[in-house]
């Protein structure tokens, strides 16, 4: 049976070596159950002893080591740099300043805010709140797996997560800190960070050195053992029948698969490219907004205004080309990770997708349309089988240690689904087949 998926799904044997070669599978089940008496703060996140706490028990099960086992080694190590390999002391450091509120102008917040170890590693909120009650534009991704990201942010405005991680506390509407000297400040009196910076890096405490720290610790938050990881290594009960159904559309009908690989090279489903998928684009005004970037830009082309107006002003909305400043950039975001999304809602760089049907309704009408949307999207006519199976299938990609959340997760947003999913009558959805569709496969109907 094995053998014959193997055969039959072609580029998989690699993915399917891969995962028999990497995966360490037997794992006790210890996803954290954020249930009503999680001790909250002000700004709704868990408290850092919550989250510290919940982290040592979702760490737990690994053993003690530097680099997690389920990642093949040569793929994890290209994505270190050469002054910032990861080891104990780093690791320790940066898990401390990762949940440290010091580090806010106001004392009020920490990287663990917006990216909370009981909420998927977001703020499972449309758009991050910061300091002072400020609402930024931008949904907070994970910061689960992000160590095989190749470009960060939904822009790619930074290249390396040790860089990434010094951005944040800088930002007016995140953590606030007027530069790196106010960050350091900050905890520079505390005699245990000042040994710990020494320990890590041998030398004084500085602000390069603490992004370096916090990037360490995100190299380890590894959760790659999702049920799909396991039903590719041969565990045929792993996923559902839906959610193999499901995994065929991905990779055929559906389309996923081009901006969403999952195989040995990108394990995380994300291809590092940018692409207009037509999320706002309704709302938008392309040429007016890119009018006023490349005024405001050029009136400061800092690396510090670039994140101010990507985050806090509706600038946001260009997405890629505040970078570039490349007319096909507009609009165009990084396609995101898909490990893990089953606990990580709303979608989209706005947040503006409470749950993975409306994902798929989105994606089945080919987009909102606009002058920049990507080639690779078109109506799909999937039926609403079809999307049932897709989104089972998508639920199959979060680590069997949030197994709990992620199956509430479904349960909730199948509820939300019921009370809010607008009626769909398009007649796209009853169409048997699309013209792609029958150049790739034939005139066959792919209908079940
Ligand atoms: C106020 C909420 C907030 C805080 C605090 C915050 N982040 Fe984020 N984080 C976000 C948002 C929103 C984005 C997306 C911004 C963008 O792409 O323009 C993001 C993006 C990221 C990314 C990029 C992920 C990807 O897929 O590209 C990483 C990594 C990350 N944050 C880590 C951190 C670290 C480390 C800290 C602390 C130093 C931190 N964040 C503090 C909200 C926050
Ligand atoms: C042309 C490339 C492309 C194709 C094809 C594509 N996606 Fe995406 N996907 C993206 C990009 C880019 C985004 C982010 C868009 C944004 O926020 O504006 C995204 C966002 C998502 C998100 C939200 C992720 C998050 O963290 O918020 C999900 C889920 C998703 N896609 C699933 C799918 C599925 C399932 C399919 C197939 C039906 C698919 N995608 C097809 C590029 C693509």
């Amino acid at each position: 049976m094995h053998g014959t998926r193997l055969l039959r799904s072609g580029p998989w044997s690699v993915a399917i070596a891969f995962a028999l070669a990497g995966a360490i599978l037997p794992r006790a089940n210890l996803a954290q159950t954020p249930g009503p008496n999680v001790p909250r703060d002000a700004l709704g996140a868990a408290t850092p002893e919550y989250q510290q706490e919940a982290l040592t028990k979702l760490m737990a099960d690994r053993k003690a080591r530097e680099i997690p086992e389920q990642f093949d080694p040569a793929i994890l190590a290209a994505y270190v740099p050469e002054d910032n390999a990861v080891t104990p002391p780093r690791i320790a450091l940066g898990r401390n300043l990762y949940f440290d509120k010091r580090l806010s102008k106001d004392g009020t917040v920490a990287c663990a805010t917006c990216h909370d170890v009981t909420r998927g590693f977001t703020d499972q909120l449309a758009t991050s709140k910061g300091i002072g009650g400020q609402n930024g534009k931008r949904n907070a991704p994970t910061t689960l797996n992000v160590a095989l990201l190749q470009i960060l942010f939904w822009d790619g405005r930074s290249p390396t997560l040790d860089h990434q991680a010094t951005q944040p506390i800088l930002n007016p509407v995140e953590m606030g800190m007027a530069d790196g000297a106010a960050a350091m400040k900050a905890i520079s009196e505390d005699a245990e960070y000042q040994k710990a910076f020494k320990d890590a890096y041998g030398r004084d405490m500085n602000y390069e050195d603490l992004g370096r720290a916090i990037a360490a610790f995100e190299r380890t938050l590894v959760f790659v053992d999702s049920p799909l990881r396991r039903y590719l290594a041969g565990d045929e009960k792993a996923i559902s029948a839906d959610a193999r159904a499901g995994f065929d559309l991905y990779n055929g009908k559906g389309r996923c698969a081009a901006c969403h690989p999952l195989n040995p090279s990108n394990p995380l489903g994300t291809d590092n490219r940018f692409h207009n998928v037509g999320v706002s684009a309704r709302h938008q005004d392309f040429e007016k907004l890119a009018r006023e970037a490349i005024k405001r830009l050029a009136e400061d082309s800092s690396e510090k205004k670039l994140d101010e107006l990507a985050v806090g002003s509706d600038l946001s909305e260009l997405g890629r080309f505040m970078v570039t400043r490349n007319r096909s950039d507009m609009g165009a975001f990084r396609t995101p990770l898909i490990l893990n999304i089953g606990i990580t809602a709303p979608y989209m760089h706005d947040g503006s997708m409470k749950t993975l049907w409306d994902v798929m309704d989105h994606y089945n009408k080919g987009g909102e349309a606009n002058p920049f949307l990507d080639g690779g999207i078109e109506p799909l006519a999937l039926t609403e089988k079809e999307i049932d199976q897709l989104v089972a299938f998508v639920f199959t990609l979060t680590d069997v240690r949030f197994a709990e959340e992620n199956q509430r997760a479904m349960e909730s947003q199948r509820v939300t689904v019921q009370e809010e999913r607008p009626f769909r009558d398009d007649a796209l959805a009853n169409r048997k087949t699309l013209p792609f569709e029958q150049r790739v496969f034939g005139t066959k109907s792919t209908d079940k």
